[in-house]
């Protein structure tokens, strides 16, 4: 949530800023901007919307710096205009702040300025920071920010420059993500390494309360005790380089496109096809401790509590232990018995989700193990964790999650074999799991030579207002992550539901109107599917299903079905949803929305 971007140098300032915002665009859009210093003065330009609308503003104007700051929102205190916009000044236009964050004290600092006579422009939380660094500001800026950062409660990843310091920018980080990029005498800083890989692939992961200065021709990290780090450099790989849309018209198309790779990514090298497991290298560690561990907890949010609510189903098939699925915004409020023995998994693409981070702190407090399966490298969340596996899907920039989900999926039940194996499961099932999973990424690719069908189907209900999906066990999840990709993109109210509690309540909203999507493939949920879609039909309910060819009565009684191959039951939902990211993303393109981008979303959700 808010993309931050800084240059520190001696090439011009502006390009690569805006460049960055560009990149850093999927973290929030509702507004940008940015501060440059030229000839000792604060130079601040912003706009309301898209980064676009940046570019076309600072075009007409010639303004030459070679350091700067700036900022893609996504609005939390104060709605999106251009005075709530970043960077925010002081009373005279010297300090300007860029902030990804929450400051939860902002109003009792900022009464207390407004005492000091403190004039304050914006209705934001940001803007007390550049007031408060000025309050203490006596000729040296880092002193000022220390002093200031001191008082802030909440989290912050901040960009500082003063108009009177040259070449001079300030990064802290506490709770928010910030990345320090290191050139040959230039200095980056950003929210993720993507914005600034162009540039460098020498980065420093900043941790929380550390703060770096940013010369044109040093640089140094330091903690909140004012005491110098010797941080590493992390090089970072040549893969993670570079994204585009590689002539796709939408990143979420192109990620859908890319799950055959994906998928192939989450599992290879972790297959051991003579011994019927997986081998996970980032477990290895704590593996002993695993094989003890009573309890489960798979906590996350969105599309990545989805894929762990079918992580629960996946781990009760393989294992013996006792799973539950939190979501994470309610998981760091509940009064749960965590200790040693239990072992809590945070599923996150981002790795910087605060619910996410939140509960898993929470648990790290009362010593439970902490597990992840993230996909971005050296995050927040891959870094508390004591353990865990990485994606390796490559970035996912489109707002809506696709490739993460099934990676997420295959990299489950990859962990649950592991386990599993330890337990009951035999080499036999285990190399059937094995067998299964390496033929995902064709099966996945057979459904996306076939879209015409599917682009069909989408245009026929592009125009209904009303959604139910429906799914019975493993296909339970994949209803509710069908109904959240059309809704996140299209605007189209959309309902995923168990299909035995349809009859329990939401059977009342259905008629013509009103299209059911029911997830119905050929397994041992069959026949109480095809009873929930007759309930529906005798309502004169239409019906579009998701199904094997060999259901036939299936596709008889849909009004449109899309097929897709059979693989065993825990996999059978990655292979479900392609077919419905599809429709979803046929739908809002009809629709006309802005589907890599929608509306009121970012991201990553670095607020709770
Ligand atoms: C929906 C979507 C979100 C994320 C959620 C968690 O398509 O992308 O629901 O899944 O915000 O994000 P991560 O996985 O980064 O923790």
């Amino acid at each position: 949530m808010c993309g931050i971007i800084s240059y520190c140098g001696k090439r011009e300032a502006i390009p690569i800023l805006m460049d960055g915002l560009k990149k850093l665009e999927y973290r929030g859009y509702d507004s940008a901007g940015f501060a440059v210093v030229e000839n000792g003065n604060n130079v601040v330009v912003k706009t309301v919307g898209k980064v676009s609308n940046l570019e076309a503003k600072r075009a007409g104007l010639q303004i030459n710096s070679s350091f700067g700051i700036a900022h893609t929102r996504w609005a939390t205190h104060g709605k999106p205009s251009e005075v709530n916009s970043h960077p925010h000044t002081d009373c005279h236009n010297k300090i300007s702040v860029v902030h990804n964050g929450i400051i939860e004290n902002y109003l009792e600092i900022k009464e207390e300025l407004i005492k000091k006579n403190h004039t304050f422009k914006s209705e934001t939380d940001t803007e007390i920071i550049a007031h408060l660094i000025e309050d203490n500001f006596s000729g040296d800026l880092e002193v000022a920010v220390l002093k200031s950062v001191k008082r802030l409660v909440g989290t912050f990843g901040l960009a500082i420059l003063h108009a009177d310091i040259d070449h001079q920018i300030i990064i802290v980080k506490r709770g928010s993500p910030i990345i320090i990029g290191i050139g040959e005498d230039e200095y980056f800083a950003a929210s993720d390494s993507n914005a600034i890989s162009a540039y460098t692939n020498r980065m420093i992961y900043l941790s929380d309360d550390e703060m770096a200065v940013l010369n044109s021709n040093s640089y140094y990290i330091k903690d909140m005790r004012n005491q110098i780090l010797d941080k590493q450099i992390e090089i970072l790989e040549e893969e993670i380089f570079k994204e585009d849309k590689k002539g796709y018209e939408h990143y979420m198309l192109k990620e859908i496109y890319e799950q055959p790779e994906s998928i192939e990514n989450a599992f290879r090298g972790r297959l051991i096809e003579g011994e019927g497991v997986s081998k996970l290298g980032g477990l290895e560690p704590v593996i002993d401790r695993l094989k003890n561990i009573k309890k489960f907890i798979i906590v996350s949010c969105g599309t990545s509590y989805y894929a762990g609510l079918l992580g629960r189903y996946i781990f009760e098939t393989l294992t013996e232990l006792n799973v539950e699925t939190e979501l994470a915004s309610e998981f760091r409020y509940r009064r749960l018995h965590l200790d040693e023995n239990v072992a809590v998994l945070a599923l996150s693409q981002s790795g910087e989700t605060a619910d996410t981070l939140a509960a898993i702190k929470e648990a790290k407090r009362k010593g439970a193990l902490l597990l992840g399966i993230v996909n971005m490298v050296g995050s927040a969340i891959a870094q508390i964790t004591d353990a865990g596996v990485y994606n390796h899907a490559g970035p996912e920039i489109g707002v809506a999650s696709t490739k993460i989900y099934t990676s997420q999926l295959v990299i489950l039940t990859l962990i649950a074999l592991l386990i599993g194996r330890y337990q009951s499961v035999s080499f036999i099932e285990g190399s059937e799991i094995i067998n299964a999973i390496r033929k995902l990424p064709s099966q996945v690719s057979e459904i996306l030579k076939n879209t015409e069908q599917i682009e069909e189907i989408a245009l026929k209900y592009s125009k209904y207002r009303d959604f139910l999906y429906i799914g019975r066990l493993f296909n339970y999840p994949t209803a509710l992550e069908g109904a959240l990709k059309l809704k996140e993109i299209s605007y189209i109210h959309a309902e995923g539901y168990a299909a035995g509690e349809m009859k329990h309540g939401p059977i009342s909203l259905i008629d013509q109107n009103f299209p059911t999507v029911a997830i119905a493939p050929n397994d041992l949920t069959l026949d109480k599917m095809i009873s929930n879609i007759q309930e529906i039909k005798a309502r004169d309910g239409k019906i579009i299903s998701v199904t094997n060819a060999d259901a036939h009565r299936i596709i008889e009684m849909s009004d449109d079905a899309f097929t897709v191959p059979r693989t065993i039951d825990i996999l059978q939902p990655i292979l479900n949803i392609i077919p419905l990211q599809l429709f979803a993303y046929y739908i809002a393109r009809n629709r006309g929305c802005d589907i890599d981008k929608p509306r009121n979303l970012a991201k990553s959700v670095t607020v709770e």
